[in-house]
């Protein structure tokens, strides 16, 4: 059982990458998979800082893009540990562009990784305890443990849900959406029991 306590300021990085035009679009504007591989790069980077050991990306909690980066600007990633679990821990991720010329900087967007430490035969591995420095640090630990309760909670639900979807009892359920319907789902319906209730 590890007992060391290591602080995020000791694992808390900032990158700063100049967006050049390969990475963006025909409009200028950078594409979100280039800004996620960076995210990923950081992440890394400073979960390994507090593990001591290489991690790998386990998940990405949901990832929105507020404002669009051009090409020509600074982008800034700022990551710093937000919560320790046993081998795992989540790496909090502040995306923010500049725009060299009049040093405007706008917050794009900000997302959690969920990093797991291994060790060298690639086993999880136990990291250190996170020592909460400030009251910062406690809401940031608190909102990540709640972050991953409710996925926990939200992931339950939504598998007890589609074991429970009969898409031919619940098709009402699409009227109101932007979709039609290319066959006749009483010949399916028909043809489902015919071979024994097996959906195609
Ligand atoms: C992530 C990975 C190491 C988990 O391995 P595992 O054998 O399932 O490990 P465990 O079940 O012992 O879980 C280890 C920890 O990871 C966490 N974890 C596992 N899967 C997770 C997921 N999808 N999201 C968040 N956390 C996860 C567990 O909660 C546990 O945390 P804890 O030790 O702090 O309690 C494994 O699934 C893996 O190697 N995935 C591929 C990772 C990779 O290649 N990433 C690059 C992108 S392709």
């Amino acid at each position: 059982m590890d007992q060391t306590y290591k602080p995020s300021s000791q694992s808390r990085i900032c990158i700063t990458e100049l967006m050049i035009p390969s990475y963006a679009n025909f409009k200028g504007r950078i594409h979100a998979g280039i800004l996620l591989s960076l995210m990923d790069k950081t992440a890394f980077a400073c979960s390994a800082k507090h593990a001591g050991s290489y991690c790998v990306t386990a998940s990405v909690d949901q990832v929105d893009f507020f404002q669009a980066i051009e090409s020509g600007e600074l982008v800034h990633l700022k990551a710093s540990v937000n919560y320790v679990g046993n081998t795992s821990l989540v790496v909090g991720v502040r995306v923010e562009a500049e725009d060299i010329a009049s040093g405007v900087i706008k917050h794009t967007n900000t997302c959690y990784f969920t990093m797991v430490a291994q060790d060298a035969r690639g086993r999880p591995l136990q990291v250190p305890g996170l020592l909460l420095e400030n009251t910062e640090d406690v809401r940031r630990f608190m909102e990540a443990k709640l972050r991953k309760d409710m996925r926990l909670h939200s992931k339950i639900r939504f598998e007890k849900k589609v074991r429970e979807l009969d898409i031919f009892a619940q098709l009402d359920g699409l009227r109101n959406e932007r979709c039609t319907l290319a066959f006749d789902p009483d010949y399916l319906g028909k043809k489902n029991s015919d071979f024994g209730g097996m959906i195609l």
